[in-house]
């Protein structure tokens, strides 16, 4: 049986590269998108789902860690609403969905390294962020998720509900809570 998990903040962590490999590990390993043309494409893609999130937003960044000090999950996040933040202008959905993230407009990425998912880490990471992003008074947070994704259920149970949809034939689904 691994030990209790505890949920720290990014900022309080001692980031060895031991510790920075295993959030790199759960994040292309939770990812949709396993191949990469060349390197420069593979850092572009972590740089645009998480680095970015951790040089800009540390204090809305959690990790989850074992007993051992493993990092077995993490949510990084930010509360700026990013249809209007200029850097989350590569992110075309934002645009689409300006009218609803002024309402919501923090959002987050969690991931759950998958022998330690269902455990109640993903809540409890996710309820860490809430009170960052609520003492910070963001009225609201949202997620944009696919169509069909089993996470759905992990947000509905966190509180978040669909409010509207965006992309290709509407397969992005954006959740969100007040806060
Ligand atoms: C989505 C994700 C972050 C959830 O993390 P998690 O740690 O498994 O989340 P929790 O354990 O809090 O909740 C997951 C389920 O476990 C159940 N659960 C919670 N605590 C539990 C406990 N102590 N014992 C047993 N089950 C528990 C919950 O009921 C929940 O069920 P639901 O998903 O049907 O609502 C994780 O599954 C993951 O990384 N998935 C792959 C990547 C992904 O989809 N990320 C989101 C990108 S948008």
């Amino acid at each position: 049986m691994p030990g209790p998990v505890s949920i720290r903040r990014y900022l309080d962590v001692n980031l060895t590269p031991e510790r920075v490999n295993e959030i790199d590990a759960i994040f292309f390993e939770s990812s949709n998108t396993k191949t990469f043309e060349d390197n420069a494409a593979r850092a572009a893609f972590r740089e645009r789902w998480l680095g970015r999130y951790l040089v800009h937003d540390p204090n809305f960044a959690f990790l989850a860690q074992a007993a051992d000090g493993k990092v077995v999950g993490y949510l990084v996040g930010a509360i700026d609403d990013p249809a209007q933040a200029a850097r989350f202008g590569d992110i075309s959905y934002f645009a689409e969905l300006a009218e609803q993230t002024k309402r919501y407009p923090a959002h987050l990425h969690v991931n759950v390294s998958p022998a330690f998912r269902n455990q109640g880490i993903g809540g409890r990471l996710m309820d860490r962020f809430v009170a960052a992003a609520k003492a910070a008074a963001a009225p609201g947070v949202h997620v944009v998720t696919s169509d069909g994704a089993t996470n759905i259920s992990f947000y509905n149970r966190n509180g978040f509900s669909e409010i509207a949809r965006a992309g290709k034939s509407g397969r992005l689904v954006f959740l969100a809570r007040s806060l």
